[in-house]
């Protein structure tokens, strides 16, 4: 098989550190990987470019997979966040986000497993504000039946493909009774096409409660795109923090891989930042391009790496900010001996 030529994007703040130690970890996977550099955000800005260069669209366009560091949009200097406008102009209508307790993790709860699909192209992410009048600003919630049915229909064949059991839609449809009613009632409809996986419904506050009470009896969670922005960082609280949760963002030409954290500049350029949430995201990738390609060997690289984290985090070689001492790259180094050493 040829190498495979994917985009890789280091984005802003700890972006070009943890994506250079998980272009290497996956290197050691065995994963024949070209890796095609290309900018968004600060970085972009930097060196002349749009915030969201067209060069970067093209190239994902033409790869069809990329794998993307946090990017950092500058606020109230008129920019459109880079997240979003990647995610509208690809039309990367699915994000995904598997939540799960890592063995040598220790949280709260032990037994979460939950996969979050948000739907990542409208709700109040549409960009429609307006002054209405002096001292008084307005920002526009849309929701359409088809971006609405669409995802319902992406969740519930995502639910049967990975024999998951429930999908639960959080909502406020008693407040917004138009949008989240649209939201819910496209969700109920394509629920009665899947029989064999349960639907519920849940209004949102009450949702989260249950959330942090007892995560354990949620599976898949459906929720419209600011729901999912903020509930995918609750549920990452719950087994880790923002260093462990793997997030993909696809469409149906398109696919980018991303963390759900972001650029973290606290912690940028002091060689702390865990790079398992982004290296989790290139694990996804691999497994991906497996599935819709056929490369069966991305499968076992894409093992061979979630043997490592597993069998390091285990053995207490951990980064900070879960409760370690390792750095960015001695974290990495210490999976890419496990890898070499086939253990
Ligand atoms: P953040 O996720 O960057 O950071 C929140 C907290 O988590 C910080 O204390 C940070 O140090 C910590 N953290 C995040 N990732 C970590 C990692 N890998 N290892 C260790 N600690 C980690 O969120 P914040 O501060 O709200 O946003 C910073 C910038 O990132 C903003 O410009 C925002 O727009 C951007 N952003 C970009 C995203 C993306 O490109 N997908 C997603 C979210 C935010």
């Amino acid at each position: 098989m040829s190498k495979r030529e994917i985009v890789i994007i280091p984005g802003d703040g700890i972006g070009p550190e943890i994506t250079a130690a998980v272009e290497k970890i996956i290197a050691a996977s065995g994963a024949d990987i070209e890796w095609i550099e290309h900018l968004a955000g600060l970085s972009a800005l930097e060196q002349g470019l749009h915030v969201m260069p067209e060069e970067t669209i093209e190239a994902i366009k033409e790869h069809k997979v990329a794998l993307k560091g946090p990017c950092t949009t500058p606020i109230g200097k008129g920019f459109t966040s880079v997240n979003v406008q990647l995610r509208k102009i690809l039309d990367l209508y699915a994000a995904v986000r598997p939540v799960r307790n890592l063995p040598g993790v220790t949280t709260r709860f032990s037994d979460v497993d939950i996969v979050i699909i948000r739907e990542n192209t409208e709700g109040l992410y549409s960009g429609v504000e307006n002054v209405v009048t002096p001292g008084v600003v307005m920002s526009m919630k849309v929701a359409t039946e088809k971006a609405c049915s669409r995802i319902s229909h992406w969740a519930f064949e995502y639910a049967r493909h990975r024999h998951r059991r429930k999908v639960t839609v959080f909502h406020k449809a008693n407040i917004m009774k138009m949008t989240d009613g649209l939201f819910i009632s496209k969700s109920k409809e394509a629920s009665l096409e899947y029989s064999d996986i349960g639907y519920q419904e849940m209004i949102i506050d009450a949702g989260c409660m249950k959330l942090v009470q007892d995560p354990s009896q949620f599976d898949i969670l459906l929720l419209e795109n600011l729901y999912g922005d903020l509930i995918s960082d609750l549920c990452a609280g719950l087994v880790g923090g923002l260093g462990v949760v793997p997030g993909a963002n696809i469409g149906d030409r398109e696919a980018v891989f991303e963390a759900v954290h972001g650029s973290a500049p606290d912690i940028a350029g002091k060689n702390v930042a865990n790079p398992l949430a982004l290296l989790m995201s290139g694990v996804m990738m691999l497994n991906h391009i497996a599935d819709t390609e056929g490369r069966e060997e991305f499968f076992e690289c894409a093992d061979r790496i979630k043997h490592s984290y597993d069998r390091a985090l285990q053995e207490g070689d951990k980064t900070r900010d879960l409760g370690g001492t390792l750095s960015t790259t001695e974290f990495a180094d210490a999976l890419i001996k496990r890898i070499e050493a086939g253990n």
